[in-house]
């Protein structure tokens, strides 16, 4: 029998409404997906904490509160970006333990953590609290394809993640490139040589999804990651309707009631009602390019606006070629935050430069120092030798690099909130300035109803003449640093156009 994840309170919102679902549409449906039996339910994590004090002014801890209790039964789950916790930088330890302890100690049960190269050292501490705190471990392997990600080179992670303490694995395909008998042959490699269970995470976007768990079940995992209907599909993961009707009868059938599946769905059908000026038709489609280019989505769209900001979109296609070889160059990372945003700005400069590298943005930098943590193949050593002739690389582990932080933070958020808990002093940790906003509009009165109707009239207008993809628009695309990234770009724009004219473009 094959455990279902159920996605539809975490990704799949984040993945087809920009992670704008509100607690308050997900709690009458509380009670009956506590009662269909699921292996865990993914309800917090990933964009869903910033989200929720950016937009959505709502308290992320009270919602977990609020779940918790309106779902004692089932295991609740959350993802954890590592070091990154939930946010888009490095954190310190001080901050990653209590985080990480506040978060199992509100109804966490589960913690999926992953770190976008792959290390292992941006992923020992949180793995370590979680274990700390007695949740279960799931760590997991972003799968990418490349030279340097071998099966074998998998398998040695997974058995660094297991002697690291996970309880079990996960296979985590962001950007829907996992073809079916691969992600089989994976899945067998690490259940054999690891002996942790094994769990799969897709996305529909290139359409293979359905097709890749359908594979990896046969070939043993141990659960897999779906979206009720309203909720799955192209950028989501795939319904759990039809995954629990395909697998039914066969040995992994997973057993769930697929009539109360369908009065669940009744309820997020008239969810996803309300919120469906958010809603990108782009987004349910299947999206192609994945197969040939292997640019994730949202990846591609944030090229376009960089491209349309230069107004240079007619060098689109030189860019998109321009892609995998900085890529190769940068060892291979996986192309997901931030390492998406790294590789995809300095391919717009190199093509939009005209000369590979005459300018090499701050990111791609800190990323060849190893500030970022360990690039997964060799990098280019003509790269390397420029970047750490001007400031070398570091030793160790990226974190060990950061100074304490949190007490200085708790001292701050005391003099403006005086009686601030742990969990909030979290939320200000992780996010100051908009942590603080979101204080000034409680204490204001904005209450979540007023701001819902305000940013969905709002959203639908902006939406109406061009719209664009909600991954793009209101996921922070990668955060400080992809905004100075932009920001560089920007101030160099004078200089590019000024080398294009010598260069008679
Ligand atoms: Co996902």
């Amino acid at each position: 029998m094959v455990g279902i994840t159920e996605t539809v309170l975490r990704d799949g919102h984040q993945s087809l409404i920009a992670t704008r679902m509100r607690t308050r549409d997900m709690l009458p449906a509380a009670e009956r997906l506590d009662a269909i039996g699921y292996r865990s339910l993914e309800v917090w994590g990933g964009a869903t904490f910033d989200v929720c004090l950016r937009y959505l002014h709502e308290d992320p801890w009270e919602r977990l509160r609020q779940l918790k209790k309106a779902m004692p039964r089932t295991p609740l789950q959350m993802l954890l970006r590592g070091q990154n916790l939930v946010g888009y930088r490095h954190y310190p330890d001080d901050v990653v333990r209590p985080f990480v302890a506040e978060s199992a100690r509100q109804g966490i049960d589960v913690f999926r953590v992953f770190d976008a190269l792959n290390d292992p050292r941006n992923m020992a501490v949180a793995l370590d609290a979680v274990k700390r705190a007695g949740a279960r471990a799931q760590a997991t392997i972003c799968y990418t394809s490349s030279p340097v990600h071998t099966l074998e080179a998998f398998v040695a992670l997974g058995r660094t993640l297991a002697e690291m303490g996970a309880d079990e694995l996960c296979v985590k395909d962001m950007g829907g490139f996992l073809p079916p008998h691969e992600g089989a042959e994976l899945v067998r490699a690490l259940v054999r040589n690891v002996g942790l269970p094994v769990v799969v995470h897709t996305h529909s976007s290139s359409g293979m999804s359905a097709m890749t768990c359908l594979a990896v079940v046969d070939a043993g995992a141990a659960a897999i990651d779906t979206a009720l209907s309203p909720f799955a599909g192209g950028a989501s993961q795939p319904p759990t309707e039809a995954m629990v009707g395909a697998l039914r009868g066969s040995a992994a059938d997973p057993k769930l009631d697929l009539a109360a599946l369908a009065e669940l769905s009744e309820h997020f059908r008239t969810v996803l009602d309300r919120y469906r000026p958010l809603l990108d038709l782009r987004s349910l489609q299947t999206d192609p390019g994945i197969l040939t280019h292997q640019i994730p989505g949202g990846m591609l769209s944030n090229l376009l606006s960089q491209l349309r900001e230069q107004e240079a979109l007619g060098r689109l296609t030189e860019v998109v070629q321009e892609v995998p070889r900085v890529r190769a160059d940068l060892g291979f990372p996986p192309l997901v935050t931030p390492t998406s945003q790294i590789v995809g700005v300095q391919a717009v400069i190199n093509v939009l430069v005209g000369s590979r590298y005459r300018e090499i943005t701050r990111e791609v930098r800190d990323y060849v120092r190893g500030l970022y943590g360990a690039a997964p193949g060799p990098i280019d050593p003509a790269l390397l030798r420029r970047v750490t002739q001007e400031s070398p690389a570091i030793v160790g582990r990226p974190a060990d690099l950061l100074a304490p932080e949190f007490e200085k933070m708790l001292a701050e958020v005391r003099g403006f909130v005086p009686g601030a808990d742990e969990a909030e002093a979290l939320s200000y940790a992780l996010f100051p300035a908009v942590f603080r906003s979101y204080r000034e509009s409680v204490d204001r009165g904005l209450t979540p109803d007023v701001l819902t109707t305000v940013a969905l009239g709002v959203v639908g207008a902006l939406r109406a003449p061009r719209p664009t993809r909600p991954l793009a628009s209101t996921v922070p695309r990668g955060g400080a640093w992809a905004e100075a990234g932009r920001a560089s770009l920007g101030s160099r724009r004078r200089w590019i156009d000024a080398h294009h004219a010598r260069a008679g473009r």
